[in-house]
């Protein structure tokens, strides 16, 4: 059997695939993505696909490889994935829930910390040679401890930072589909979180349902003193309502690990707007973290090959043929 695997893994994940027997694992060698076209050859005559969120996994791709019988995502979002059309081929789809949750939870309230705080301007400030003596209203800020967050999504993620937020008083909002039973936050309409909420972080996935669901009316909706943090997908928020929004204080800043093209173009506003952090989608990079992804990416990959059930699936009951 032959697998794709769309980037270098980490620690010696790659190893343990290889040394799979019978397995002939083809790996792109390179730490930038492989072009559509280059995916397209090297998927064809493939039993398995090992994929990373940069690569667009569907038809295309699905007809390129007719004995495709895994796809394994490392990722937890799928929204790179057609998940509608490998289910229709009978193709089961893994990701890696679970293990990214406090690592990406992290990088919230890092990001929470960071924009409330203007920590990003202060680093740049002294880096410039720019610290003053301290005077009363030098650098003021937003509060974060005992702020009303506000949770869009209450998934793994979502929970994790709100056990974060309770160390730091805060009181929890929660929009979600299905209202949790969870004593600790309150669960309301997205536009009674929205107007009651100091700080809006997401954490649904990436569905038509949620693509531009923060859009120029939704930060209207929001407190002249508000932040917005994503740790989800960019496309969640309406990038240019977003730059919009910031640069008229219609809200007060923005904390970004996703943006809705990755890499940020060149050309975007967002990184030198002074009331915006952006990192690159480090919301999983941990080391632990990448390595047991990686590993889970594997054990999904090698199970759909041998025709099991996937551990890890978002589409279960899809099994392929042993
Ligand atoms: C990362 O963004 C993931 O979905 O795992
Ligand atoms: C991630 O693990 C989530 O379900 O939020």
């Amino acid at each position: 059997m032959k697998v794709f695997v769309s980037r270098t893994l980490p620690g010696d994940t790659i190893d343990a695939l290889r040394s799979a027997p019978d397995l002939d694992v083809d790996v792109w060698e390179n730490i930038t993505p492989p072009p559509r076209d280059e995916v397209l050859r090297r998927v064809a005559g493939c039993d398995g696909l090992l994929s990373m969120l940069t690569e667009r996994v569907d038809d295309a791709v699905f007809d390129a490889a007719p004995d495709l019988r895994v796809v394994s995502n490392m990722a937890v979002g799928v929204d790179n994935v057609d998940v509608a059309a490998a289910t229709r081929r009978g193709i089961p789809v893994g990701h890696t829930p679970g293990i990214l949750t406090d690592a990406t939870a992290d990088i919230a309230f890092a990001l929470i910390l960071a924009s409330r705080r203007r920590l990003v301007e202060g680093v740049d400030l002294v880096r410039a040679g720019g610290w003053v003596p301290w005077y009363p209203e030098f650098m003021v800020s937003q509060p974060v401890a005992g702020q009303t967050l506000g949770l869009i999504g209450y998934g793994r993620i979502a929970q994790a930072v709100a056990r974060r937020a309770r160390g730091f008083d805060m009181e929890v909002l929660v929009h979600t589909r299905t209202p949790p039973e969870d004593p600790d936050v309150t669960a309301v309409s997205l536009d009674e979180l929205l107007e009651r909420a100091d700080i809006v972080s997401l954490h649904c996935p990436l569905t038509s349902e949620t693509r531009h669901l923060i859009d120029a009316d939704a930060l209207a909706s929001m407190k002249p003193t508000a932040t917005l943090v994503n740790t989800a997908r960019g496309a969640v928020v309406d990038e240019s309502a977003l730059v919009t929004a910031l640069r008229q204080g219609t809200i007060a800043g923005a904390g970004l690990d996703v943006t809705e093209i990755e890499p940020l173009p060149a050309d975007s506003p967002l990184p030198s707007l002074p009331n915006c952090v952006v990192i690159p989608h480090l919301g999983s990079a941990t080391i632990p973290t990448r390595t047991l992804m990686a590993e889970r990416a594997v054990q999904n990959l090698l199970a759909g090959l041998a025709g099991r059930p996937l551990p890890h699936t978002v589409n279960p009951g899809v099994v392929s043929a042993p």
